[in-house]
């Protein structure tokens, strides 16, 4: 089975990004061949800034090797080093109707918001139609919010085929990974980094603890029964198992348990949780030649993996001199 996924790099990692997605890449690594990439050009559309754009590559590179993405089984690269992409994005551009993408979320909503978008924000899902066929994956797993991206990258496979009359494009499947609904942010609302209200799981102590200490509670007092569907409790919660989560759960609803004592556990949990990707982490980070070196090798079997899916839509196009 071939897995293919895609990894923003418009921010630093964050609990919302390991509940959602990294964790579960990292367990399908197990299942099929793992092709995961940090997707570099789709971060043009909102990072403007050249320095940062590689600085976040290079921490998201090390979120994911610390969070247990093993390179020799998985392969991980960058985007813009398989730049092939952006050649089979213009190939699906020109099949793909303007209507479909006008119906894209992201585009739709910032034109709704009344925001000049540009043609990258509206060719988004044809680049990342183009990142899903060049391997013909049998799933992509992604997050609810991306259903819509994959459903178009299997139109334009379609169409494609139906245009050139040749089978090139596999329909790629959705795996929907909802394990996770939602994980909230310390301001209650889903967590984000556009929202500002993130934890990153490897912030220094310090900073790690303010974030914690600083998640939004009411004014219930510690003896009177708390409510357990609140960003707190549900944090919380990701880190517990079901015993546990059953014991103080029936405590907070019975009353006499404070949120100050929550959340020192919460701060605890996390700690423990992340101490060895932490420490990985931090011995990774020791050496960036490594983390470039892996970078290389998997764009290099990714280019591999690419090749025959590309020079067979190539030859039914009519590009270059065919053979
Ligand atoms: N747009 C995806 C996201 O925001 C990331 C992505 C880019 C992706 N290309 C992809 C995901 C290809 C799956 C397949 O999460």
């Amino acid at each position: 089975m071939r897995i293919l996924s895609g990894i923003t790099s418009s921010g630093e990692c964050h609990l919302g990004n390991y509940f959602g997605a990294i964790r579960q890449h990292v367990d399908l690594q197990d299942q099929g061949e793992g092709i995961y990439f940090i997707a570099d050009y789709h971060s043009m559309t909102s990072v403007r800034d050249g320095a940062l754009r590689r600085q976040l590559v290079r921490e998201v590179a090390l979120d994911y090797l610390a969070c247990g993405l093993d390179p020799e089984r998985a392969v991980l690269y960058r985007q813009s080093d398989l730049p092939e992409v952006c050649e089979l994005s213009w190939i699906l551009g020109s099949i793909a109707p303007m209507g479909l993408l006008e119906r894209g979320h992201a585009y739709k909503d910032k034109v709704a918001q009344g925001l000049s978008a540009d043609h990258g924000l509206f060719a988004y899902p044809v680049l990342m139609a183009a990142d899903i066929l060049i391997y013909n994956p049998d799933i992509v797993p992604v997050g609810s919010d991306q259903k819509q991206h994959i459903e178009m990258a299997r139109d334009i496979a379609q169409r494609f085929n139906h245009v050139y009359g040749a089978e090139v494009f596999q329909l790629p499947e959705p795996r929907i990974m909802d394990s996770v609904a939602v994980v909230p942010g310390t301001d209650g609302r889903k967590m984000s980094k556009s929202y500002d209200n993130t934890i990153r799981m490897f912030w220094p102590a310090g900073k790690l603890k303010k974030a914690v200490m600083g998640i939004v509670t009411d004014s219930t007092p510690v003896e009177e029964p708390k409510d357990v569907k609140t960003p707190l409790f549900q944090l919380w919660a990701l880190f517990a198992n079901k015993s546990d989560r059953e014991e103080t759960f029936a405590r907070a609803v019975a009353g006499g348990l404070g949120y100050g004592d929550v959340k020192k556990d919460l701060l605890a949990r996390i700690t423990e949780h992340f101490a060895a990707m932490r420490e990985r982490r931090s011995e990774l980070e020791k050496r960036p030649g490594d983390v470039e070196e892996i970078l290389a090798s998997g764009a290099q079997r990714a280019r591999a993996l690419a090749a025959p899916v590309l020079g067979a839509c190539r030859e039914a196009a009519g590009l270059g001199a065919g053979g």
